[in-house]
């Protein structure tokens, strides 16, 4: 059976005390993780060094919300891949439509990230989805095509180095999430897109569902074949529903086995 992923987006939140009430928190309620489902969480950078100590041993991963296309440099302002490995972080999310939506990020650059992540040893959580717009006048997979091709552009050999994460942007943060068939049909979308460049990738590929994800919701999206786990926004800053999430993911694993 394939690895499942549940990932935490911190986004701007956190400081010192709440980041280790929180992860004290998460381990009191699971106090192992199961080999069945990893567990990932994204701080904003600052507290990267602080998240890597709290988790080292728990088996809980660490990762970043984005990186520099660039390993070193005059780079103002720039975080490297290789910063945050040093710092223990292990993965980076790529291409968040916060970042399109804020920070201009667009697709050509979501790729040089994937591929600075990848050289630098980090896994790339990369991040596509469509607006309502885009869905309503019926452009989704264009722009799902577009996302995918620019971001596999650059990254064609990284075998299981990889989390692609499907991210509709009318959906993150509204508390309303995509039906478990839309999502379905998209994951579905994507690994045929994946599968026209490498078959064998893409069956291994983990496909990754974010957008109002939360416990009540949990088991009908994961349930879905092509739903490999999430990446959760809101509900990854309250240890409960973060580790009900996270056993929702872990039943659908056994009931499938
Ligand atoms: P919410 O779970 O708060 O909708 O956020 C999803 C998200 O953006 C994860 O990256």
């Amino acid at each position: 059976m394939k690895k499942k992923w549940l990932i935490g987006n911190w986004k701007m939140h956190g400081n010192l005390a709440a980041n280790k009430a929180l992860i004290a928190s998460i381990r009191a309620e699971l106090p192992e993780l199961d080999e069945g489902a990893e567990m990932v969480v994204c701080p904003a950078f600052p507290y990267l060094y602080q998240l890597a100590e709290l988790t080292r041993g728990t088996g809980i991963g660490v990762g970043v919300q984005n990186v520099s296309d660039h390993l070193q440099g005059a780079y103002t302002g720039e975080t490297s891949p290789l910063m945050v490995k040093e710092l223990g972080g292990s993965f980076a999310i790529i291409g968040h439509s916060e970042r399109r939506q804020y920070q201009g990020e667009n697709d050509g650059l979501m790729g040089r990230k994937a591929l600075a992540a990848i050289d630098a040893g980090l896994i790339p959580v990369i991040c596509v989805g469509e607006t309502a717009e885009e869905r309503d006048t019926g452009r989704t997979h264009d722009v799902l095509a577009r996302q995918l091709d620019a971001a596999f552009g650059y990254i064609r050999t990284a075998h299981d180095k990889i989390v692609l994460a499907y991210e509709p942007r009318w959906a993150i943060g509204t508390g309303i999430a995509a039906t478990p068939e839309i999502i379905q049909a998209e994951h579905e979308f994507l690994r045929h897109r994946v599968a026209i460049r490498d078959k064998d990738f893409a069956a291994r590929l983990p496909i990754i569902y974010g957008g109002s994800v939360k416990s009540a919701n949990a088991v009908s999206i994961f349930s879905m074949p092509d739903v490999d786990g999430g990446l959760i926004g809101s509900a990854a800053l309250n240890a409960t529903e973060f580790v009900s999430i996270y056993r929702e993911l872990l039943s659908v694993v056994s009931a499938a086995e």
